[in-house]
């Protein structure tokens, strides 16, 4: 296929701006982002793109903005129905709402139905990855990979692993979850876009048998990611140290059972002792930070400042369906009023890195996606930064890039995203 330019308002992050400052982005007004056989082949000036590639077919975006796809670094398929379920906190949220909607996913027919869907409404949103938790039942990780082979995307999913606490209907056992797992790292890992994430949900549902052996699972295969839930509400921490009374606090749980390390992904990360902190930073654990899902089931306030400074690779989180929206711009805006509560104002730039670059080098997609850079799959979303009239209005006065689209960051909805690329093949 003949390569495309594609000329619009570009945004690269050589650096990452909370460590090397927001100077370190580099937006270009009239930029190019060159395709070719579904990857970013050149990236610059409009006027030098051209220059360059006289052959290549144009698609012009105008004054929209081309970005990397958004990586949603946390996310339940599985509670794609549930989502916006109304009045509970962490633990009875799971036993009113999240338990019985999983248990509908023994039937493959409902599983291939919310995965469509949830894969449609990502699309819709410029989510072009994601790291999904699907339910015990080895069949709902198969409908989610099969239906991201079939638009071409790059996902990561695992089945969760449960064997207590959980109704009888969702539980595993030791063994079951052990080589069901295996069974979809074989089906799945490293298929053309697909990766597996080994997915104990969390402490208090898995006995410390179960960890032990998921700690095993990763260790036979790690290039595998490995997702689970740290620290979201006080009364969870309370329970996992009532489970665990001889672990030094909840990240001791997984430390102890090989659960820690590069590629280990801790949803929410919130309420953490300094002991927590620092062992997260030095065995490279990296957190997802969801920010909807953290004001919804009132868990509290992420200190992203502090997972900046100790350099833990952190990312940006819709946690589907505890988060209450599928929109990464609403994610983004989120996280900034979190961050307003803590006494810091995100950048938009700090913003946008998170939901691009931050997600996909904590789930080591980093030579991948996330970036608009030679090499990188061509995974793009490209914003339309007046999408509405309350936006535009404020577009309208905007004296640079950041204050034409924090407008859209706050304000933005799948209305803003004009259009999504994956592999450079334009979705929907
Ligand atoms: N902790 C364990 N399971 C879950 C879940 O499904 N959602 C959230 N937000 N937290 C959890
Ligand atoms: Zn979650």
């Amino acid at each position: 296929m003949q390569p495309t330019l594609h000329l619009g308002q570009i945004l690269e992050f050589p650096a990452n701006p909370f460590h090397e400052g927001i100077e370190s982005v580099r937006h270009t007004r009239q930029g190019a982002v060159l395709v070719d056989q579904g990857r970013i082949a050149d990236v610059g000036t409009a006027e030098a793109l051209r220059m360059a590639h006289p052959t290549a077919a144009i698609e012009d975006h105008g004054d929209h903005l081309i970005l990397p796809g958004f990586v949603d670094a946390h996310a339940h398929y599985s509670q794609t129905a549930i989502i916006a379920s109304w009045g509970k906190r962490l633990i009875d949220w799971l036993n009113t709402y999240t338990f019985p909607e999983e248990a509908g996913f023994a039937d493959p027919v409902y599983a291939t139905q919310i995965a469509k869907r949830y894969l449609d409404l990502n699309l819709a949103n410029g989510i072009t990855t994601a790291s999904a938790y699907c339910t015990i039942h080895p069949a709902s990780v198969d409908a989610l990979m099969a239906e991201a082979q079939t638009r071409g995307m790059s996902m990561l999913a695992g089945k969760v692993m449960m064997d207590r606490n959980a109704p009888q209907d969702l539980r595993d056992t030791v063994q079951s979850s052990y080589d069901d797992s295996a069974a979809l790292i074989a089906r799945w890992h490293g298929k053309d876009r697909l990766r597996y994430a080994i997915t104990p949900r969390f402490a208090p549902t898995s006995t410390p048998e179960q960890l032990e052996a998921a700690g095993a699972l990763w260790a036979a295969h790690p290039s595998c990611a490995m997702q689970t839930h740290l620290s979201e509400q006080h009364e969870e921490i309370a329970w996992v140290g009532d489970l665990f009374p001889q672990a030094r606090d909840y990240l001791d749980v997984y430390e102890t059972h090989g659960l820690t390390g590069p590629g280990a992904v801790m949803g929410h990360a919130i309420h953490l002792f300094d002991r927590e902190w620092a062992a997260l930073a030095e065995t490279g654990t990296g957190i997802a930070h969801c920010p909807t899902s953290n004001t919804f089931i009132g868990s509290g306030l992420f200190d992203m400042d502090r997972a900046q400074r100790m350099r833990i690779p952190t990312g940006l989180a819709t946690d589907v369906g505890g988060g209450s929206s599928f929109s990464m711009l609403r994610t983004m805006a989120a996280a900034y009023e979190v961050a307003q509560l803590n006494g810091r104002a995100l950048h938009p730039a700090e913003l946008l890195w998170l939901a691009t670059c931050g997600s996909a080098d904590l789930l080591r997609l980093g030579d991948q996606i996330g970036r608009l850079a030679v090499g990188r799959v061509a995974d793009l979303v490209v914003l339309d930064l007046a999408s509405t009239p309350v936006i535009a209005q404020r577009h309208a006065r905007a004296g640079d890039i950041w204050e034409a689209l924090f407008p859209t960051i706050m304000l933005g909805d799948d209305r803003a995203i004009a259009q999504v690329f994956i592999a450079g093949q334009p979705m929907g």
